[in-house]
């Protein structure tokens, strides 16, 4: 994938993507890697610019000496407007914000070197989980006027309002993560002409209506959208999206999974569609996500019989098919897959597995409860099963090629054996994207 990187303003963001790509693991507090190593020493004088309108009822600035740059004191009266607006602080953060040596004494803020002026500026905002709350805490006259910021974390907050129409003349702003807080109505169109976004975090507000397709001609490398009460079918332009995690859980999102592939078939590792009300069959190109670590649509309303293209998917290790209506056998592809790890297809209406499922099951890691597969235990009752064969069965949505359609060459078994071997060798690597079904998570 092309990391979106312009130069190298950002070396913790950089470093941040790197952890993403390579050290999933690792990622439980990738939200706070700003590190003061970036922060420039030399200061040199950038160009004239008018000064700022002195703030009315606070204490005087401090004198333009005093700061480090002028780009610093350009945000100083910012940060003390919204400094007023906060009237709750249970971490004691805006107690720090004082003086002009907001780089090296503000709780909060991250300073790199401006890759134009060349001296230090405000980089990054990173507040997650500081609770903080006051009477209509919006970030219309902050975000927007921190021109130089291209981290912007406010995660576990009670920010409110919408997001500030100049949000798109923030240049360098690649990261916007506004989970956790209190925003709502509908989807924030303005961040859809941030086009230098790479990550995009809205997941646990309260928005509702749609997400607007051109969200998913961005350049995100994450899009995590979980928890709001979006409703609609789910646009046909997702999997163009080149990103690497999506999460789409917990929401209201109806109508199939849609079948064509595009970007994300080089990029997309983890989706979540879980607790949704999806319905219609899987499409049989999911097998040409070839990078999918992580697919998850349990508890949705999806139906038919899996596509053995699942079984081309050779990176695949958590796969949820739980709670749905699936029926006909659990393609024994899928379960010969090398990294496999995680395998749910309970409360379906499966009523066969084959050899290699059945290895998985003996390994504890497939789960078939509450299916319709003879001679296996706690399986759902003879009535139950006769009555769900009984019904008709079809897919509401068109299918572009059959059921045993493989958009890969075979894996030879040997080959598939000793991957298995060496995989079990390796600590399990926990997903990135389920962090991000618990509001404060990751
Ligand atoms: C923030 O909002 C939540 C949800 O409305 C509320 O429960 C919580 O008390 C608020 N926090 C503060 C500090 O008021
Ligand atoms: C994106 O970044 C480039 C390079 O810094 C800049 O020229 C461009 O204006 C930015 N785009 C937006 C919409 O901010
Ligand atoms: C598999 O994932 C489910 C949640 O999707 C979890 O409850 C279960 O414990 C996991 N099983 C194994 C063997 O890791």
């Amino acid at each position: 994938m092309a990391l979106k990187i312009p130069y190298s303003y950002v070396p913790f963001l950089s470093l941040l993507l790197i952890h993403i790509l390579l050290f999933q693991t690792l990622l439980n507090n990738h939200l706070a890697v700003a590190d003061d190593s970036t922060k420039a020493k030399d200061y040199t004088p950038p160009p004239a610019k008018t000064p700022s309108p002195p703030d009315d009822d606070e204490a005087p600035p401090p004198p333009s000496d005093k700061f480090e740059s002028k780009r610093i004191e350009m945000v100083y009266p910012v940060i003390q407007r919204l400094k007023k607006k906060i009237k709750y602080d249970p971490k004691g953060i805006i107690k720090t914000w004082n003086g002009a040596d907001i780089c090296g004494k503000y709780k909060g803020f991250k300073c790199a070197k401006h890759p134009v002026y060349k001296v230090d500026a405000v980089s990054g905002v990173q507040f997650n989980g500081f609770n903080f709350d006051g009477d209509d805490l919006g970030l219309d006259g902050f975000l927007d006027e921190m021109p130089d910021v291209s981290i912007f974390h406010v995660n576990s907050n009670n920010f409110t309002d919408g997001i500030p129409k100049k949000i798109s003349t923030l240049k360098y702003l690649y990261e916007l993560d506004l989970s956790n807080n209190k925003f709502g109505g509908k989807f924030p169109y303005e961040v859809i002409k941030a086009t230098n976004l790479t990550f995009l975090d809205l997941r646990y507000n309260g928005y509702s209506g749609v997400v607007p397709p051109e969200v998913f001609t961005l350049d995100l490398d994450v899009l995590f959208i979980n928890n709001n009460k979006f409703r609609q079918t789910l646009p046909e332009t997702l999997f163009t999206l080149p990103a690497l995690y999506i999460t789409l859980a917990n929401n209201k999102l109806t109508g199939p999974i849609p079948s064509k592939t595009g970007k994300a078939s080089k990029t997309l590792a983890e989706i979540l569609f879980l607790n949704n009300q999806l319905s219609g069959c899987l499409p049989s190109e999911i097998g040409l996500l070839k990078k999918l670590m992580v697919f998850d649509v349990n508890r949705n309303l999806l139906r038919g019989e899996i596509p053995y293209s699942f079984g081309c998917l050779t990176r695949m290790e958590i796969l949820n098919f739980g709670k749905n209506q699936f029926y006909g056998a659990v393609p024994d592809s899928i379960c010969s897959l090398p990294s496999l790890k995680n395998f749910t297809v309970s409360f379906n209406y499966f009523t066969e597995v084959g050899p290699a499922c059945m290895e998985l099951i003996k390994k504890g890691y497939l789960d078939v409860k509450k299916n319709c597969i003879l001679g296996l235990p706690n399986q759902r009752s003879k009535e139950k099963c006769d009555a769900f064969a009984r019904k008709p069965k079809s897919c509401p949505n068109p299918q572009n090629y059959p059921l045993d359609w493989m958009p890969c060459r075979e894996i030879s078994s040997s080959m598939d054996r000793r991957k298995t071997r060496e995989l079990e060798a390796k600590p399990a690597a926990l997903p990135f994207s389920y962090k991000s079904l618990h509001p404060h998570g990751r």
